[in-house]
Formats: C-alpha cells, structure tokens, sequence
C-alpha cells in the first residue's frame, strides 16, 4: 500500500570525490562491464567527469592531478582501441574512413597529451590545452559512440570476448605501468613545474596557434 520504497541502499556521495584524481584508476578496474561497447563508454564517461572536475576546481594540485589522470586514462584508451577494438571493427563493417578518421584523431590528441605531460601545469598554455584537449575527446567520443559503435551493434562481432580482451589489455596496461599507470598523479608535472613557468612567456605566443590548429582538427575530423 505505501509508495514504494524508491531505494534500500542510500548512496554514499562524496565518498569517491575527495580521492577522485588518485582513487577512480584502483576502483575501476574492479569493475566488469558487460561487453567491450560497454567497456569502452564506461571510459569515456569517466574521463568526462575527470575534464568536468578538471574545469570545476580552482586548485592548482588538484588540477596538475586531474591532467595527468585524464592523460594517463586517455593514452591507455586508445591504446586498447587501437590494439583490439579498431582491428576488429574495421573487419566487421565496411567504413574505412570512419576507422582512418579515428585513428587520425588519436594521433591529434596523442600530440596533445605529450605536451600537457612534458611542460606540466604552470602557465596559460597548460589550461588551454587540457580544454582543447576536452573538447577535442568529446567530438571524437560522440562519433564513436553515435556512428562506429552503433554500427559495430549491428554486426555479428561476440562483444563480450572483445570486451574480455580489452578488459584484460587495459589491466596489463594500468599494472604494468603501460601509460605511467595514473599512478603518481602530481609528482611528474610537479617535477617539470620550473621550466614550465620560465617557459610561459614563449608559450604565451604559441598559445593562439595550437588552439587554432585543434579547433581546425575538429572542423575537419567531422567531415
Ligand atoms: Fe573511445
Ligand atoms: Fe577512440
């Protein structure tokens, strides 16, 4: 007779997010999705909520933490998709160019990546880029989700033996320290934070031009 009870168990809300940065990389691999579609949306979701985080906080630790997180997670990602996930797509449908374009958009954001690890968090530059870097993901992830899985969906392809695969390549990877592993969060950029600043003049310059040029990226990848 009464309403019914909307949820036994009570979230526990902030819990994940004190630790966010450091913690998710742990946590995570505990967790099975059901098959490789699923695998790999469950990442992009997560590396949303890192860029959104990224954008939120005013600290600069907490932002040095979150870029690298974002850059380890997203370096080990492509990595899967591009060992496993891509081979056997680009086998099971017949779109070339969406494959080609995708990989060409790793490559972009591959240089991206290499550049926010290289010069750390001081500066203009290092914001601009990890935005740029964000903006550039979720283009490539809403044509992957829209147009490659939704395609994959349709094809014979056991989802589930590649979700394993993939499951297990990204844990080898994240062990193994494939990407740096998400493990030392702030101590890399931290390291390189010196030469960052007296960097920041020169980059101050080249800082128009990268953005240009990935805005650029993005227009073209869409076509
Ligand atoms: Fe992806
Ligand atoms: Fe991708």
């Amino acid at each position: 007779m009464a309403a019914r009870k909307q949820s036994s168990k009570r979230k526990q809300p902030s819990r994940t997010r004190r630790g966010g940065a450091r913690k998710s990389a742990s946590s995570r691999s505990t967790r099975q999705p059901s098959d490789a579609i699923a695998l790999l949306r469950a990442d992009h979701q997560m590396v949303q909520g890192l860029f959104d985080q990224f954008e939120k906080t005013r600290s600069e630790d907490r932002k040095a933490a979150l870029a690298e997180q974002i850059c380890n997670e997203l370096t080990i990602h492509a990595q899967i998709e591009e060992e496993i996930f891509y081979p056997a797509a680009r086998e099971a449908i017949r779109d070339e160019d969406l494959l080609d374009e995708a990989k060409v958009e790793h490559d972009s954001a591959k240089t991206l990546i290499e550049q926010i690890q290289g010069e750390g968090p001081q500066g203009e530059l290092f914001e601009a880029k990890v935005k740029v870097l964000g903006e550039y993901v979720k283009h490539h992830v809403k044509e992957e989700q829209n147009e490659l899985f939704a395609q994959v969906r349709k094809t014979k392809l056991d989802l589930k033996e590649l979700g394993e695969r993939l499951q297990q390549r990204k844990t080898e990877l994240m062990e193994g320290g494939g990407a740096a592993g998400g493990r030392t969060a702030s101590s890399g950029m931290a390291g390189s934070r010196r030469s960052a600043q007296a960097a920041k003049t020169t980059k101050r310059a080249e800082k128009e031009g990268i953005v240009a040029a990935f805005t650029r990226g993005l227009g073209l990848a869409r076509e």
